[in-house]
C-alpha cells in the first residue's frame, strides 16, 4: 500500500525566521520505504519525458535528484551555491523566501539540446528553481520537467515556472 508522504513531513513554525514555517522533509529520507516511493514517484514521471541529465540546486536538490539519476542510469549535474565549483561556470542570482543567493553551474555540464529535469525538494517561492532553469537554458538545454517533493502553495512558486510541467508530491497552502 501507497504511503502517505505528507505524513513524513515535519513542520517547524518560526523557523528559521519568525512568520517562516519550515516543512522538513527529513523523517522521509530518514524512512527507506518512504524515501523509495518518492523517489520511484519522480523516476516514473522522468520516465515519460525521455530525460537526459538531472540539474539539481545545493543542497536539498541533490538529494531528490541523485537517487533518480541513478536508477534512470543518467547523469547528475551539481547547481552550487558561491565558491563550491572550480571551473569555468555559468550564474544565476535570485531571491528567496529569506534571503538572496547565487546559483552556478558548469560550463560544460549540459550539451546543447539535451533534455533536463529540474529537481528539488521544495517549491517556495520558485526564485530557486527560476534560477536553475535559467542555467539549463544558458547552456542550450532543455527543461521538459520538474519535480519537487513539496509544493508551498501560498508562495506561488508555480507562477514563476507556468512554461513548464511541475509534478510535486506533497502539496501545503
Ligand atoms: C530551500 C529549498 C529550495 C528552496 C525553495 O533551499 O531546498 O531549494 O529553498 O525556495 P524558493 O522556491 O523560495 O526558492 P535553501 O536555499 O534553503 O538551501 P539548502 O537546500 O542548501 O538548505
Ligand atoms: N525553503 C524555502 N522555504 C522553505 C520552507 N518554508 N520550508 C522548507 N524549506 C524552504
Amino acid at each position: 500500500m501507497a504511503l502517505n508522504l505528507k505524513d513524513y513531513v515535519a513542520s517547524y513554525p518560526n523557523f528559521p525566521e519568525p512568520g517562516v514555517t519550515f516543512r522538513d522533509i527529513s523523517p522521509l529520507l530518514e524512512d527507506g520505504e518512504a524515501y523509495r516511493q518518492a523517489t520511484d514517484e519522480i523516476v516514473n514521471y522522468a520516465k515519460g519525458k525521455n530525460v537526459d541529465m538531472i540539474v539539481g540546486p545545493e543542497a536539498r536538490g541533490f538529494i531528490v535528484g541523485c537517487p533518480v539519476a541513478y536508477e534512470l542510469g543518467i547523469g547528475f549535474a551539481p547547481a552550487r551555491k558561491k565558491g563550491k565549483l572550480p571551473g569555468k561556470t555559468v550564474k544565476a542570482t535570485y531571491g528567496l523566501e529569506y534571503g538572496q543567493s547565487s546559483l552556478y553551474l558548469h560550463e560544460d555540464a549540459i550539451k546543447p539540446g539535451q533534455r533536463v529535469l529540474v529537481t528539488d525538494d521544495l517549491l517556495a517561492t520558485g526564485g530557486t528553481i527560476e534560477a536553475t532553469i535559467e542555467l539549463v537554458k544558458d547552456l542550450g538545454g532543455i527543461v521538459v520537467g520538474t519535480a519537487f517533493i513539496v509544493e508551498l502553495m501560498d508562495l506561488k512558486g508555480r507562477d514563476k515556472i507556468k512554461d513548464y510541467d511541475i509534478l510535486s508530491l506533497i502539496k501545503y497552502n
